[in-house]
């Protein structure tokens, strides 16, 4: 009896744990780009502070854009003491889905 529960239990915590992981991970690069970045790329990637680019027009490749959230350039700062990798990727995934297609 006890063995039964314990059977049904474990793939039940398996479950709650990923799906509380998957909820928590679609919205942090969200959540870390309102926090790092909005305030020159503005919510939506337009707002152009400092001479920030327009996120919403940004070809870059996943590369490139991790390397500058990593490293910056002129006036945006460096992230790479900031952010973890994991961070960084998130951030690199969030922004492109700021992007609109080109008309
Ligand atoms: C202090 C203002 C500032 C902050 C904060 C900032 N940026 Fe920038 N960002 C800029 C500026 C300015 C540029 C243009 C740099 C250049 O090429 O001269 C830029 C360019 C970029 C580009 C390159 C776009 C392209 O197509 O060349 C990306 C990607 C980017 N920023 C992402 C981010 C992300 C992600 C964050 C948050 C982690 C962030 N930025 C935070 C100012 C900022």
């Amino acid at each position: 009896m006890k063995r039964t529960m314990r059977m049904l239990l474990i793939p039940l915590l398996l479950f709650l744990v990923a799906t509380g992981f998957s909820t928590r991970h679609t919205g942090e690069g969200q959540t870390l780009y309102e926090q790092h970045c909005a305030r020159c790329h503005g919510a939506d990637g337009t707002r152009g502070m400092f001479g920030a680019k327009n996120l919403q027009k940004s070809l870059l490749p996943d590369t490139a854009i991790a390397l500058q959230i990593r490293n910056g350039k002129r006036i945006m700062p460096p992230f790479k003491k900031r952010l973890t990798p994991d961070q960084i990727n998130e951030l690199t995934t969030y922004i492109k889905t700021l992007r609109k297609p080109a008309i």
